[in-house]
C-alpha cells in the first residue's frame, strides 16, 4: 500500500527521519522504492537533468505529469510529491487549482510550490480543496533570474528573518511540509524550531525532518559541477542501489548532510 501524508507525518512525529529523492521515470522509481526512500519527488529539475535545459523554467505542467504518471506505474508503496512548474502556479488561485489537479490525476498525493507568503492564498485555497502543499522556500529555482543565478539564500539578517516569517506563514496557511532549499545551516534550525510540520532540507541543515537530493547529483551524473550540499554517494558504493541504501541509512541516522554540505551564514 502506498505511503499517506499521515504516515509522513507519524514519521515526523516520532522523529523518525524521512529520505526523499527525485525521480522523473518508473526504472528508477522501482529502484528507489526497493532501496528503502520514504518519498519521491518529481521535480522540475527534470528540465536540467532530462530534457537538457540550463535551468527548470522551460517545463511544461504536462511533462510533470507526463513524469509523475511514469514514476506512479513504477511504485507502489513510496510517497508521490509533484512539482508545480514555472507559470503553473503564479497565477490565479483557481487556474493553480486545475493545473494541481492534473498533476494528482497523473498520480501525485501532493504537489510542491515555490514561494513565500506571496503564495499563501494560493496555498489555503488548494489545501481548502484536497490538494496537500509542500512549499518550497530560500533558493528557488525559478527564480533564478531574478536571484541572479542558483545562489545561497537568506544570508543577511533581514533576508533570514524574510524566510523565518514566509515560513511561518506557509504553515499558517495550511501547507503540510516545507522544503528549504540552499540557506545557512542556523537559519535552516531556526525555521525547524519556529515550525511545527516537516521539513526537508536540501542544503540546509541535518536538523530537518528529512533530507532530499536530485537522483543524477548523487549519482554524479549532473553535466555541471554539483553544489555544496552534494555528497557522490556513488563513488563510496559502486552501484546505483547500494549508492540510494547508503544515502537512505545516512539520512535516517542523521549522518547526512554533515557540516560540509551545509553553508554557514
Ligand atoms: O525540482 C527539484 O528537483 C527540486 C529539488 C531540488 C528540491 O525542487
Amino acid at each position: 500500500m502506498r505511503r499517506s501524508l499521515l504516515d509522513i507525518s507519524a514519521m515526523h512525529a516520532r522523529g523518525e527521519k524521512i529520505a526523499m529523492l527525485t525521480c522523473y521515470d518508473s526504472s528508477f522509481a522501482r529502484v528507489l522504492e526497493q532501496a528503502g526512500v520514504d518519498m519521491l519527488l518529481i521535480g522540475d529539475s527534470l528540465g536540467m537533468v532530462v530534457q537538457g535545459h540550463d535551468s527548470p523554467l522551460p517545463v511544461s505542467i504536462e511533462d510533470v505529469a507526463y513524469h509523475t504518471a511514469c514514476v506512479a506505474r513504477g511504485s507502489s508503496s513510496v510517497f508521490l510529491l509533484a512539482d508545480m512548474p514555472f507559470g503553473s502556479s503564479q497565477v490565479n488561485p483557481q487556474e493553480t487549482f486545475r493545473n494541481a489537479a492534473e498533476l494528482m490525476r497523473a498520480g501525485a498525493q501532493m504537489v510542491k510550490i515555490e514561494g513565500g507568503r506571496e503564495m499563501a492564498a494560493t496555498v489555503e485555497f488548494l489545501v481548502s480543496r484536497g490538494v496537500p502543499v509542500c512549499s518550497h522556500v530560500g533558493l528557488t529555482p525559478q527564480s533564478v533570474h531574478q536571484m541572479g543565478g542558483f545562489k545561497v539564500q537568506g544570508r543577511d539578517s533581514a533576508a533570514a528573518e524574510r524566510i523565518i516569517e514566509d515560513a511561518k506563514t506557509l504553515e499558517s496557511s495550511g501547507a503540510s511540509i516545507l522544503l528549504m532549499e540552499a540557506i545557512p545551516r542556523t537559519l535552516a534550525e531556526r525555521i525547524c524550531d519556529a515550525v511545527q510540520l516537516p521539513t526537508i532540507g536540501i542544503g540546509a541543515s541535518a536538523r530537518c525532518s528529512g533530507q532530499v537530493l536530485v537522483i543524477y547529483d548523487m549519482l554524479g551524473l549532473g553535466a555541471y559541477i554539483p553544489p555544496r550540499f552534494v555528497r557522490p554517494f556513488i563513488q563510496e558504493t559502486g552501484s546505483i542501489e547500494a549508492a540510494v541504501q547508503l544515502y537512505v541509512a545516512e539520512v535516517k541516522a542523521g549522518r547526512f548532510p554533515g557540516p560540509e554540505h551545509c553553508y554557514g551564514s
